[in-house]
Order: structure tokens, then C-alpha cells, then sequence
């Protein structure tokens, strides 16, 4: 898959992906991601991507030919697929979107600053307007980032094993299971006994039955759409011997645990 990225600040967009899983899945050839610096796409000796706001009010604007010039470059190599434009003010970025995206050959992902882009960029030249959350940042690398990890992590061969994404948090009805490493102790609180034990057939029905309780703890908006099983309402009526409840437990004991 290919990612264009659209910036003009492209050392921190190359930085971000240059790490972890990102950065091998780079390295494998499991996903391209082209920075590209709109300056390249200027065509005044101070290299301007932005101007002051047509109408008045302080800051600036994001210019719309250096992104039309960048954009007519990339499509003269190929189909282009989704062109995003970060934006508070667009679609939430969510894991549907994430999976419907991951679907997708190539992205190009256009970071705006400032006080934001000129509005043509929105009327003419994308397909989408995407958010990242109800707050605002500083510029669209950061999103362009988040985007492009949380896409590329769902493609074949990038995890370590490709069942990893489809057991997480939103990628089904429930949220994740609790996890736990080595030391079997710290301080005074213990692994689950149940996960140390062996017996496969009874810790996988420990997960399950703490998805559904965490789900309906913490997040009683999934909760409420959950397609549940009649083995996830036997599980949750269930006495599993020798397992706590970590949901049961509650803050207060996660909150020990950090002391
Ligand atoms: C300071 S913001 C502009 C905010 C704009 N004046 C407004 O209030 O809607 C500059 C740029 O950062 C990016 N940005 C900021 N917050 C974002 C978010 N939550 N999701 C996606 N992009 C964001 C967008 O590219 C935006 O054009």
C-alpha cells in the first residue's frame, strides 16, 4: 500500500515512520509512504505556501496551488485513490475507517497548519475531510501519522502475527482483554492464577468473560451495540474457579497497583 503525505514540514513525517513496526513494514516493502514537501511545489523564490487570510483576522492560510501542483504531480503516477485533507472540523477517524482505508492501494493525506487550508482545497481537490478528534492541533502530521499507523498495522504481514489486529479494542464488539507479563508478583498484586495454569479452554473463557465485563464497565456506548452470543451470557452469569474478576476489582485495586 502507498501513502502520500502532503507537508511542509516532511522531516516530521519521515521521522514518525521511521520507528518499530512501522518503520520494518517500511523497510519490507509491506507499505510505501512518499513525503512530499509542498514547498517543492512552490513557484516563488521564497518558496510560499501560505498567505494572510482573504477578509482579515490574524494568522495564516494554507495556499491552494502548491497542494493542486503537488497533487496533478502524484496523479500523473498512477490512480490515486482516497486524497484526505486533515481537518477538525471532518469525519472522525475510527477503526471502520481505519479497515475501510487499509482496503485502499494508495492514500495521500494532506497535513494543513496555520489557521487551516483554503477552502478550494476542501470544494476541489479531495475526496475526503478527516478528523482525528474533537480537539485541535497545531498542524495535520501528527493525524497523517496516526492515520497511517493504525492503516498500515491492520495490512497483511506487518504485525507479528495477523490475528494480533483482529483480537483488539474496537476491531470487534468488545474492548481487549487485561494482559499480564513476568513477575507472577508485584507487590502485593498477582497474575490472575487462571493465566499461569495451563489449561487454554478455561483462560480463553477468562477473556472473554472480562471483555464483556470491561466492556460494560468502561465504555457502556459499545456495551449497548454489542452483538453478544448466548455463550457470552452464559459466561458472564459464570463462576470461573480460581479466577478474579478484574472488573470486580475495580479502579481502587488498579490504583494499589501503581502506588
Ligand atoms: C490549527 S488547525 C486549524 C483549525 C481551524 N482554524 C479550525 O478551527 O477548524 C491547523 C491544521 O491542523 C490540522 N488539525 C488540527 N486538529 C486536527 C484534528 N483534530 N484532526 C485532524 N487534523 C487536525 C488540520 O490540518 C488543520 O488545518
Amino acid at each position: 500500500m502507498r501513502f502520500d503525505i502532503l507537508t511542509i514540514l516532511p522531516e516530521m513525517v519521515s521521522e514518525g515512520i521511521r520507528h518499530s513496526i512501522i518503520g520494518r513494514a517500511v523497510d519490507q516493502g509491506l507499505i510505501r509512504v512518499n513525503v512530499v514537501n509542498l514547498r517543492d511545489h512552490t513557484e516563488d523564490r521564497h518558496r510560499t505556501t501560505d498567505d494572510t487570510p482573504c477578509g482579515g483576522g490574524g494568522g495564516m492560510v494554507m495556499k491552494v496551488e502548491p497542494i493542486a501542483r503537488a497533487l496533478d504531480g502524484l496523479a500523473s503516477q498512477g490512480p490515486m485513490g482516497r486524497v484526505l485533507l486533515t481537518d477538525p472540523q471532518g469525519s472522525r477517524f475510527d477503526q471502520p475507517m481505519a479497515e475501510a482505508l487499509a482496503r485502499e492501494d494508495r492514500v495521500t493525506v494532506i497535513c494543513g497548519r496555520y489557521e487551516g487550508v483554503d477552502d478550494r482545497v476542501r470544494q476541489h481537490l479531495v475526496t475526503d475531510l478527516v478528523s482525528i478528534g474533537d480537539f485541535v492541533l497545531t498542524g495535520g502530521e501528527l493525524p497523517a501519522l496516526v492515520m497511517v499507523d493504525a492503516i498500515s498495522r491492520l495490512l497483511p504481514g506487518v504485525l507479528g502475527w495477523d490475528e494480533a489486529a483482529a483480537n483488539d479494542t474496537f476491531s470487534g464488539d468488545l474492548l481487549d482483554y487485561p494482559q499480564f507479563t513476568r513477575p507472577r508478583q508485584f507487590r502485593d498484586c498477582a497474575i490472575p492464577d487462571i493465566l499461569l495454569n495451563g489449561d487454554h479452554v478455561t483462560m480463553d473463557k477468562w477473556r472473554r468473560r472480562q471483555q464483556l465485563l470491561l466492556t460494560r464497565r468502561r465504555r457502556p456506548d459499545l456495551w449497548a451495540k454489542a452483538r453478544l452470543a448466548d455463550a457470552d451470557l452464559k459466561l458472564l452469569s459464570a463462576e470461573l474457579p480460581g479466577a478474579g474478576d478484574l472488573e470486580l476489582a475495580g479502579q481502587p485495586a488498579l490504583d494499589k497497583c501503581m502506588d
